[in-house]
């Protein structure tokens, strides 16, 4: 196997070809004059199995990259290729909201799809689509990261109350109190623009003596966790640690939130960010082997992302 860091992959690529005892590179990229890409793998590539590592947040200018490289490799005589995308770009966009609007989670899977023989995700955005099946012919797994988030949760915070900000979070937030066995709840979310977010508690416990985690997919603008906080307030709880899986964390998200009064703030490492501190690239490292066919791997419980802190105010 060869891993190829796509722009930003780097420590990815490496803790996966570390994980897995496998090459890794990064995938060299030169921009012309005229504003085109050219992308090149420094590796012998014939007859292995070519992997692509790198998260799709602010996927417009990664995807061409991706596909050159994709194509690239099979040209080169890869005997398969793959995607490890911790993050998936574009999945939120699962109908048509308004009339015109392109349906991208669909286009976008299909995009990659013509590429690709294997796609590795972690949690990707699953409300209007159920599986990835529904929209990837090709072949998929999405990791969960509710263990490795549960483990952190039983570590580092006593008697959890694990909260939702809206319905479409109930996924992962009863899969992750259900392993630290804490009680969970969500609230109700009206999203009115992208940062006009309204949250309100749907239940109110009691909650007496237990610490509240606001648990979410993804963290963007931070509205909704912000919003979230405020509710769990007016609800009378205390400050709520705020835990999130994709921390696309727009420029002032994370000052946002902690200008709001959580407690803290952290995130797996599917996106590399300050807040990183809950590791996935086991789990990834593991779907990636099944996904390849056998290949035998090496334990990797030691691997950790290097900003391992709760950023607190
Ligand atoms: C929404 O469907 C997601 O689960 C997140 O709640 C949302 O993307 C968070 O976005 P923001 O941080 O911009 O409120």
């Amino acid at each position: 196997m060869l891993i190829v860091a796509l722009p930003g992959g780097a420590r990815l690529a490496a803790g996966l070809a570390q994980s897995l005892r496998c090459d890794w590179t990064e995938l060299a990229l030169h921009s012309f004059p005229d504003g085109e890409t050219l992308v090149r793998i420094d590796a012998a590539v014939k007859g292995r199995c070519v992997v692509l590592a790198g998260s799709l947040n602010q996927p417009d200018s990664k995807t061409l990259p991706l596909l050159f490289a994709a194509d690239a490799a099979r040209e080169l005589g890869a005997s398969q290729v793959g995607l490890a995308a911790p993050y998936l770009a574009y999945m939120r966009q699962d109908r048509r909201f308004n009339a015109g609007e392109a349906v991208t989670s669909r286009s976008y899977a299909r995009l990659l799809s013509t590429s690709l023989d294997f796609l590795v995700t972690v949690d990707p955005h699953l409300h209007r689509w159920h599986s990835l099946q529904e929209l990837y012919p090709i072949r998929t797994r999405a990791v969960a990261s509710a263990p490795a988030i549960a483990r952190w949760l039983q570590d580092h915070v006593k008697a959890p109350l694990v909260v939702g900000p809206d319905e479409e979070s109930e996924q992962w937030v009863s899969d992750v109190a259900h392993r630290a066995g804490a009680p969970w709840t969500v609230m109700a979310k009206t999203r009115h623009g992208d940062h006009d977010v309204a949250v309100r508690a749907k239940d109110a416990g009691p909650w007496t003596g237990r610490t509240p985690v606001l648990l979410d997919d993804i963290v963007s603008t931070g509205r909704t966790l912000l919003a979230a906080t405020q509710a769990l307030k007016e609800a009378g709880l205390a400050a709520p640690l705020c835990i999130c899986v994709h921390a696309l964390f727009d420029a002032d998200a994370l000052w946002r939130l902690l200008g709001a009064g959580v407690s803290g703030v952290i995130s797996c490492d599917a996106i590399a960010h300050a807040s990183n501190a809950i590791s996935l690239v086991p789990a990834l490292a593991e779907a990636v082997r099944e996904m390849a066919g056998d290949m035998p791997a090496r334990p990797t419980d030691d691997f950790q992302p290097s900003a391992g802190n709760v950023i607190a105010p």
